[in-house]
């Protein structure tokens, strides 16, 4: 009986086979109730007690072989079949194309309308060097101003550091062209801030520029409202607050009424009910002289909008880590907004 198991050992280890009836000879000759491996071991249990070890053993391995063998086939018949019923023709599975983000969204929104008075769109590097970011914007070097702005520095040179404001284009573009400027600059922007319902430490803004002779802050505050009643409509209530910046004198704020109802309005608005949207001012002649712009020909405006907390006001999104978040149902609720 060993010498049979043996050869059978033998013979499915050579054996190929070819097709699908071959396949089925195999199963049949080997695994049915009639066939070969049941027969071995109706005739083992007859076997002398001293032989049974020996025997037991080889027809457990014989038993193992066909079932591998027998495996292996039926999954390459499988992948056979298959590939015989691929159907090339067939529609493709619809999975959805994506949508604009909602931030991107009232970006071009608010580029447009600046676009629709002659603002062009200059663009900066994020990856900013000291002069740009702060130096020529009236912050040199131990100025206080710089930490209202947390910064992220990338290599132990404080000189290559993520921009902390879209400002640094404005010195960018003032160095390279003449007045008269009128320009936007839309980008990303980093902070080392905790990230809260109001803040993170990656946002966006716009910056905005006007540089002409005889500019003044009325025309400041003309362009500001033209643009908020673009965005808001005309009932939004809106105020200016002086403020402080190094690179505008005079400077201010500008906020939008949020309300005040619920217990998220105190938390997004500092309990006041109003949210900051951007600051400005007209631009300081130490700024136009680093340019090497004529102060005395020339003046400006420059103000810096922040489109998280402008989305949030439009949308009534009460926490701003969501944008960032990439949850497919927040996203969604944007697709019909324009
Ligand atoms: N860069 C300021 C900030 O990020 C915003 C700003 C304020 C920009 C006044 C301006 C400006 O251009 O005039 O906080």
């Amino acid at each position: 009986m060993q010498e049979k198991i043996n050869k059978y050992i033998n013979d499915i280890n050579k054996l190929s086979i070819k097709n699908k009836e071959e396949y089925t000879h195999f199963k049949n000759t080997f695994l049915s109730k009639n066939g070969i491996l049941n027969n071995l071991f109706n005739q083992f249990k007859s076997l002398p007690n001293e032989e049974k070890k020996i025997t037991g053993k080889l027809l457990n391995q014989l038993k193992q072989l066909v079932i591998n063998k027998a495996n292996t086939l039926s999954s390459n018949e499988e992948r056979i079949t298959k590939k015989e019923n691929l159907d090339l023709t067939m529609p493709a599975i619809y999975s959805g194309i994506g949508a604009e983000h909602p931030l991107s969204k009232v970006q071009n929104r608010i580029i447009e309308i600046f676009n629709k008075v002659g603002f062009v769109i200059s663009d900066g590097p994020e990856i900013e060097d000291d002069w740009h970011n702060f130096s020529a914007l009236n912050m040199p070097e131990h100025h206080p101003a710089r930490d209202m702005q947390d910064t992220f520095f990338i290599t132990l040179n404080p000189d290559t550091l993520l921009r902390t404001h879209t400002s640094s284009v404005q010195i960018r573009y003032m160095e390279n062209n003449p007045p008269p400027i009128r320009i936007i600059s839309p980008g990303r922007v980093y902070r080392k801030e905790d990230i809260s319902a109001r803040a993170h430490c990656i946002f966006h803004q716009i910056e905005g520029l006007y540089i002409d002779s005889d500019v003044n802050f009325s025309d400041l505050k003309k362009m500001i409202m033209y643009f908020v009643h673009n965005l808001f409509g005309k009932d939004v209530k809106i105020r200016f607050r002086p403020s402080f910046f190094p690179f505008t004198e005079p400077s201010a704020e500008v906020d939008i009424y949020w309300g005040l109802n619920s217990e998220a309005d105190y938390r997004i608005t500092k309990g006041t009910g109003w949210l900051e949207i951007m600051g400005c001012g007209m631009v300081d002649p130490n700024v136009l002289e680093n340019v090497n712009i004529d102060a005395t020909k020339f003046s400006g405006f420059a103000f810096g909008l922040g489109i998280e907390r402008i989305t949030m006001l439009l949308h009534q999104v009460d926490d701003l880590r969501l944008f960032y978040e990439n949850d497919i149902r927040f996203l969604k609720q944007f697709n019909q907004i324009h």
